[in-house]
């Protein structure tokens, strides 16, 4: 069943039930208030009837003065009034009803003989008509001798009554009309938001990811729809790049291929009886397939930093003598490329906990990208000092430098500059994350066509 069902049949079942046990109370309220209205007004008069009697008329005989108490007692009350003897025979009545009638059927008078007043309604077996009656003894000297009754129809009330029913019902019906319309505009309102949501999701599930759902209302839905719209625009992204990165990487991956394959073809076709030729083909076939080595080496890294499947070592690192060592490795390439490659480092440096290989890892990226982006004649200064809580490590170039706009975008993964020797672009993401394993922070602040400062820092 749809939630628009449920949300509306069970709203209407409460309201139902509600407006059900509201009308039967409020019926029996108007039903008893009318009632016992009258009952009330009867017995009132009949007993002040009654103290009239007892007051003014107690000497005189019943029968003898019934007329003009009858007259005394009707003048007062819309009811029919009745006067009865002490043995329950009509003396007197209102309506003008004689004969030689005895009243002793009824409960009411039944009571009222006995000095208790009494009060009876049901059914006039003459005219068929609702009554209510009441009968109050009449007292003189401690004696009963006889009843006044007073008797009245109840078919006016009884219609009033049922008038008021109506009403009530009527009402009830009309609230019972609104709250559901009122459910079922609500549930609309929801059970659209998730229609749109699940039409979003299944084109979504079925791979586009272009798709927006609409967010109709700043509600727990409006932020699903946000949630599931952010998700597809990082997914699209993601999706963006992983195309990007397999483009860029299969361009990276031919370069060096093709270039070996059109060597070995050349050696093939006539390299062995040049041996200088053979040599240098050899070389480039060695040097290309290096770079394939360090191109895969490095995404292999890339990808395990990423999943964050990689942990440091630490161990005590001498940095110093680190730092030298990278120096002295590099020399002879920044010597062949005509850059000067300095090191100058603090004196007494300390000794810091950190993941020796990975330091030197991206000690190696930096260095490389300034050999990469420094022309021939340039400079290359590595410096170390320390600061309060840390060692802060420099590589500063004499390069090309790095554009303003690209400076922010050069850390993210895959992303290089326009510069024929750029590499895949990963460099400078992966240092930045060893870094960061060893909580430390890499800074980068260029000036394009003088050259770049690379900065990082590792706690001691
Ligand atoms: N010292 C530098 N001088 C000038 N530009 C630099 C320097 N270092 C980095 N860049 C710019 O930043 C980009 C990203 O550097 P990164 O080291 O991440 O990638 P890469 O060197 O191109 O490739 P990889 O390091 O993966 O071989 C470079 O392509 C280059 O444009
Ligand atoms: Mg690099």
């Amino acid at each position: 069943m749809g939630i628009q069902k449920r949300l509306v049949g069970s709203y209407f079942v409460v309201i139902c039930l509600t407006v059900l046990i509201l009308e039967i109370i409020l019926n029996l309220s108007v039903r008893y208030y009318y009632f016992h209205n009258i009952e009330q007004t009867l017995m009132n008069q009949a007993e002040l009837s009654a103290s009239f009697y007892q007051q003014y008329f107690s000497d005189e005989d019943l029968e003898e003065q019934s007329d003009r108490l009858l007259k005394g007692f009707a003048s007062h009350s819309d009811a029919q009034v009745q006067i009865i003897n002490a043995e329950g025979r009509l003396l007197q009545d209102s309506n003008g009803i004689q004969g030689d009638f005895t009243m002793t059927d009824n409960m009411d008078v039944q009571a009222a003989i006995k000095g208790q007043p009494g009060s009876w309604k049901g059914e006039d077996p003459v005219t068929e008509e609702v009554i209510f009656t009441v009968s109050y003894p009449l007292q003189a000297k401690g004696n009963i001798v006889g009843e006044v009754r007073f008797v009245t129809s109840l078919t006016e009330t009884i219609h009033t009554v049922n008038q008021i029913a109506v009403l009530l019902i009527g009402i009830g019906l009309l609230v019972i009309g609104i709250v559901t319309l009122l459910g079922l505009l609500l549930s609309w309102t929801i059970t659209r938001s998730i229609k749109d949501l699940k039409q979003a999701a299944d084109q979504m599930s079925e791979g586009d990811f272009s798709i927006r759902v609409q967010k109709r209302y700043q509600d727990e839905l409006g932020s699903l729809a946000d949630t599931l719209n952010m998700m597809a625009s990082r997914i699209s992204k993601s999706e963006q790049l992983k195309n990007d990165f397999i483009a860029s990487v299969s361009h990276e991956l031919r370069t060096p291929l093709t270039s070996i394959k059109g060597w070995v073809i050349t050696l093939k076709a006539g390299g062995k009886s040049n041996q200088a030729l053979f040599h240098d083909g050899l070389d480039i076939i060695e040097s290309e397939s290096d770079r394939l080595t360090h191109m895969v080496d490095e995404l292999l890294d890339f990808s395990k930093l990423d999943n964050g499947r990689i942990a440091i070592h630490l161990t005590t690192v001498d940095l110093t003598e680190l730092l030298q060592h990278i120096g002295r490795q590099l020399t002879p390439r920044a010597t062949r490329q005509d850059i000067l490659l300095q090191v100058k480092i603090e004196e007494n440096l300390p000794v810091i906990q950190a993941d020796e290989n990975r330091v030197k890892q991206v000690m190696i990226n930096l260095i490389d990208n300034s050999l990469k982006f420094t022309s021939s004649s340039g400079r290359i200064l590595i410096t170390a000092h320390t600061v309060p809580g840390k060692v802060v490590i420099t590589v500063e170039d004499t390069g090309s430098g790095i554009a303003e706009a690209d400076l922010e975008n050069v850390r993210r993964k895959f992303y290089k500059g326009d510069h024929q020797a750029s590499g895949s672009g990963l460099g400078l993401s992966i240092s930045e994350q060893i870094i960061a394993l060893h909580n430390g922070e890499l800074r980068i602040s260029s000036v394009l066509g003088k050259g770049t400062i690379v900065q990082f820092d590792l706690p001691i």
